[in-house]
């Protein structure tokens, strides 16, 4: 879908968008259309159903008029225009329209972007591998007073735009592609908007003595990496907020290998750092007056005469030692090696991760909202605030002693399952990331195994992979 901001009303559009609120409350522009019509709106409305819910449409065939339910004006938040967007963009790529008008005379700009971001969000396609493409080819225009300072002020939604593509296609690339290495080559393209980057790879992590995620990379063809990401928006200031991701390019579960049946589905469990490229994308095309440092843990899970066993007692990078009893719980060895990383090099205010990181969250809270984790009632209140306002949504799980017991080990530091086993997995596996906290920082861990995907789709995302997290930090990072 493509979007233009227009000041013209009557240009052979092949439709014309006109809003209508619930009860259908006619705005004075749907109003003045109606009148020039004879009439023909009020009447269409009075021969159907149509109640001008949030939503609902009505197509005016004989006067390429289309009605858009609004729903209760009093009501109307930035979500509920992004959602609108959304049913707009949906419509018209589905009956293949070409050119249409959006007028909505009623609302600022900064409304109507809320609108193209549902629209755009809606109609995403991942189709670079299909020779046979699906109809995306509609021209939105949208009507404004002044369309060039519009397309202007646009930026910043564009932004937000462009970090969820970015977020959604990395998600979407299979492993053969999107390789380790591969990634770390997407990451490097992010310099050119002022970004550091700066990759650490098996040699460096060796040095280091990163020895859990080299562990998990150690089976497969593919080395791991570290990437780091930082974005200096305020210069006067040395405080950053970090954000780190999980990024498994493929994660087979490794000699605890998963079962057959949607394993296909493990070449998203990068989603996490897929999530933090597209937020410093983001950012740094907003040109953000914040300090953020971006980090990624890359590796690949896999079974072979090499890789690490059940039963392996491992030294992390902070020192503490692993007993691993299933290679299938990685993530969680990955992000610790990352954590103690950023809080050794950058000593962040803040350490935010996002993560595939259990199959109990999907469980626990479906595709719905994600799992949140903290040990910060402050950053807990910001997050879920942040969450309701953009729609991705978060639900608060505890952290305590009594579950970190359930990671005891008698030979090592801590076991990376927990016993009894199965019980409370998501919690456990945020305790165990827990314990390579510095409690001095503020940290949130957001399992997102539920949330970046969504089987039949949303308001404002195609079934598939979401991007997830990236408005929600958009958000957040407005309120700190
Ligand atoms: N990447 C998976 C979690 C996952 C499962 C993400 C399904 C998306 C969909 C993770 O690495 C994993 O395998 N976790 C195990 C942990 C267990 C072995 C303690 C799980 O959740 O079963
Ligand atoms: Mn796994
Ligand atoms: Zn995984």
């Amino acid at each position: 879908m493509k979007i233009e901001f227009t000041e013209k009303l009557k240009q052979n559009y092949n439709y014309t968008l006109l809003g209508i609120y619930e009860n259908n409350k006619l705005p004075s522009n749907t109003l003045k259309y109606d009148k020039e019509l004879n009439g023909i709106i009020t009447k269409s409305i009075t021969n159907s159903n149509f109640k001008g819910n949030i939503g609902e449409h009505l197509i005016i065939h004989s006067e390429k008029i289309i009605l858009i339910g609004l729903g209760n004006q009093k009501k109307l938040t930035n979500l509920s225009f992004e959602k609108i967007g959304g049913k707009i963009g949906k419509l018209l790529t589905k009956e293949q329209v070409k050119t249409a008008l959006l007028y909505l005379d009623n609302f600022d700009d900064e409304k109507l972007y809320e609108i193209i971001l549902g629209a755009i969000l809606k109609t995403y396609t991942f189709d670079k591998y299909k020779t046979q493409k699906e109809y995306n080819d509609t021209t939105l225009y949208i009507h404004t007073e002044n369309p060039i300072k519009a397309k202007e002020n646009f930026n910043n939604t564009k932004a937000i735009i462009d970090g969820i593509t970015t977020t959604r296609n990395l998600a979407n690339e299979p492993s053969n592609i999107l390789t380790t290495t591969q990634f770390t080559i997407e990451a490097k393209k992010l310099s050119k908007l002022g970004i550091k980057i700066e990759i650490l790879d098996e040699k460096a992590l060796k040095k280091m003595g990163a020895n859990l995620i080299l562990s998990v990379g150690q089976g497969s063809k593919y080395p791991p990496y570290i990437i780091t990401m930082q974005y200096t928006g305020n210069k006067k200031s040395k405080d950053y907020i970090a954000l780190i991701g999980k990024g498994l390019c493929f994660d087979s579960g490794g000699i605890s290998i998963k079962p057959s049946a949607h394993m296909d589905e493990m070449k998203s469990d990068m989603t996490g750092g897929a999530t933090i490229l597209g937020i410093m994308e983001m950012i740094a095309k907003q040109k953000s007056n914040k300090n953020i440092i971006g980090v990624i843990g890359l590796a690949e899970n896999m079974p072979d005469g090499n890789s690490y066993k059940p039963g392996d007692i491992i030294k992390s990078l902070s020192g503490k030692t692993v007993e691993v009893l299933n290679t299938d719980a990685e993530g969680r060895l990955v992000l610790a090696d990352c954590i103690t990383y950023t809080q050794n090099k950058y000593h962040p205010t803040t350490i935010i991760d996002f993560a595939t990181l259990t199959g109990a969250i999907i469980i626990a809270l479906g595709e719905q909202k994600a799992g949140l984790f903290t040990n910060s009632s402050s950053l807990a209140k910001q997050l879920l605030e942040s969450g309701e306002r953009t729609g991705d949504e978060l639900w608060q799980l505890p952290l305590s002693k009594t579950y970190n017991d359930m990671l005891k080990s008698s030979v090592a530091d801590m076991i990376n399952t927990s016993k009894p086993e199965r019980q409370a997995g998501s919690i456990t596996a945020a305790e165990f990331l827990h314990n390579f906290v510095d409690e001095k920082i503020k940290w949130a861990h957001i399992d997102i195994a539920g949330t970046a995907w969504t089987t039949k789709g949303t308001d404002t995302s195609p079934a598939g992979l979401t991007g997830f997290g990236v408005k929600l930090i958009n958000d957040y990072l407005k309120e700190v």
